[in-house]
């Protein structure tokens, strides 16, 4: 076994509880959007509500840049390509998705910091986070499964 395969478990260790953590913080989020107590009768919402919801989009935010950063230094892809060339297109897809999904977090970031907090601008930026929430699922499903073919080991990540 080469170095970098003992340095593998360390680095796959990190990316996957990463992962696990970022799914945490996007239910956070979810349920921050649907907390019923801050909803005025007209469903619009007051200044306490949008800064809760404010503060858990940054900590998605926040992850999602490191985890990125960490991904893309990582070499994990870049192992899995060097073991299994025909991953090249699916890797590369991974990486050129990142800039575009944190410009989706930072999208529903600045609707809802410059919004009114009518129920228009809360609805449409709870849907736009959704749409963000759907293609990262899908992004980290992908991730996930050049990581597995590449290592060639089933390490229970596809469902
Ligand atoms: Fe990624
Ligand atoms: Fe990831």
């Amino acid at each position: 076994m080469s170095s970098l395969d003992r340095s593998d478990p360390v680095i796959l260790g990190h990316i996957l509880a990463e992962h696990h953590e970022l799914f945490a913080q996007i239910t956070a989020v979810r349920t921050a959007f649907a907390d019923p107590d801050a909803c005025g009768p007209d469903e619009s919402r007051c200044a306490a509500c949008r800064a809760t919801v404010l503060a858990s989009l940054h900590i998605v935010r926040e992850h999602l840049r490191s985890h990125f950063a960490h991904e893309e230094e990582g070499g994990f892809l870049e192992e899995s390509i060097a073991r299994m060339p025909r991953l090249a297109a699916n890797a590369n897809v991974i990486l050129s998705q990142h800039p575009a999904l944190l410009a989706e977090v930072d999208a529903v970031i600045s609707k809802l910091s410059t919004g009114d907090g009518s129920q228009a601008v809360w609805k449409q930026a709870g849907c736009d986070f959704e749409s963000f929430a759907t293609h990262i699922m899908s992004h980290e499903k992908l991730e996930n499964s050049v990581i597995q073919d590449g290592y060639n080991e089933d390490l229970g990540l596809i469902d």
